[in-house]
């Protein structure tokens, strides 16, 4: 990706409005159900989990945000250190410009600022399939990375005058890249979800860990859309287009992946919800910049700590103490979430 390109995506993501317009998260109809009477002293509850094969304090990940320009150099230290200090996951931006060049490894080479967390590299799945599959393992071993996280941005590509528009052989880049490094691969969308469908594909590719990255958080076709300005070649239709985060958890968490919940998860009452709907670890792009943007290094603290406070009042009031608890807890679920599920279970029988 062009340094312009990924300074203005940075600019846009901290100063306009890049979230879906029409379409939500759809968590909104997944109910939890109080518990007045709760049992549970809420110093004593747990969000411990592990991800990535290492242990986690609190079940959150701050998911891809930059890399591969001057500015990203700060934002990735600082949101290592942030993420060290929490005992929570990181993952980087795409590492681009680190395949067209090894010598671009500054603003990825965090380890040393987070020696404990999992962080995980970042490449888009059409540029792994052009490259020759021993750098796309160099991409995590250079930065002493836990693994990569693949990205699918079909309905961004599209959007983008120079995207690159050829989407083929995906299965089978992943296939080969889950046989040279097993378990190492999270496949993740950006913001348009992930359907039962290609889950099952990803399976069979060898791919054992997902984010969902669903609609209704950051848009990326709507981002490429503000980039174009008045330009007569905005698709609008497509700001808000794709999966909801709460749908694409309940079309893929059968499937025994480690589910990362994410797209549109703004405090800790929706990370909960994804957790309950089945996710491991609930995602976060957008509120961690911007947070950042505003306060740095104490901002993006700040704000995550607020979610981790917020997801253990939500434990509170359904009377959970630890996190295997919270995801046994039985949702009530409404409205269009509900119509989905009635209608995608006929078509899966
Ligand atoms: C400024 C910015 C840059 C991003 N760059 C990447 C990237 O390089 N690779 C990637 O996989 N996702 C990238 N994403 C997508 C996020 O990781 C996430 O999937 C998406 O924004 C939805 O989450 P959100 O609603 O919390 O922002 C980026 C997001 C933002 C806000």
């Amino acid at each position: 990706m062009s340094q312009g390109r990924k300074t203005d995506h940075l600019r846009i993501c901290a100063e306009m409005d890049v979230e879906f317009q029409r379409q939500s998260t759809w968590l909104e109809h997944v109910q939890l159900v109080h518990a007045a009477v709760a049992e549970v002293s809420f110093d004593e509850i747990s969000t411990e989990t592990r991800f990535m094969g290492k242990p986690l304090r609190a079940p959150l990940m701050i998911t891809a945000i930059s890399g591969g320009v001057k500015a990203a150099e700060g934002l990735n230290r600082d949101l290592a250190k942030v993420a060290q200090k929490l005992g929570i996951a990181f993952g980087l931006g795409s590492q681009r410009p680190m395949l067209q060049d090894p010598g671009m490894i500054g603003s990825y080479a965090v380890r040393r600022y987070a020696p404990d967390i999992p962080i995980l590299g970042n490449i888009a799945l059409q540029q792994a399939a052009a490259a020759d599959p021993a750098d796309v393992a160099r991409l995590v071993t250079s930065i002493d990375a836990d693994g990569l996280a693949v990205h699918l941005n079909p309905a961004q590509e599209l959007n983008q005058t120079e995207g690159d528009k050829r989407f083929q052989d995906g299965f089978k880049t992943l296939k080969s890249l889950t046989r040279r490094m097993p378990g190492k691969v999270m496949v993740k969308e950006t913001g348009c979800g992930i359907s039962r469908e290609v889950a099952q594909g990803l399976k069979t590719a060898g791919v054992r860990t997902l984010d969902v990255a669903g609609a209704g958080g950051t848009s990326w076709p709507r981002v490429e859309n503000l980039r174009k300005g008045a330009d007569p070649a905005r698709r609008e239709w497509l700001d808000d287009w794709g999966i909801p985060t709460a749908a694409s958890l309940w079309e893929t968490s059968p499937l025994g992946f480690t589910l990362v919940g994410s797209g549109g998860i703004r405090n800790g009452l929706d990370a909960a919800k994804c957790l309950v709907l089945g996710a491991d670890v609930a995602g976060l792009a957008l509120p961690v910049l911007r947070a950042y943007m505003r306060g740095g290094y104490d901002g993006a603290l700040t704000c995550l700590q607020d979610v981790i406070a917020e997801l253990k009042a939500v434990m509170l009031l359904v009377g959970v103490q630890d996190i295997p608890a919270l995801k046994r807890h039985q949702p009530v679920i409404t409205g269009q979430l509900r119509e989905w599920i009635n209608n995608r279970s006929r078509k899966q029988k």
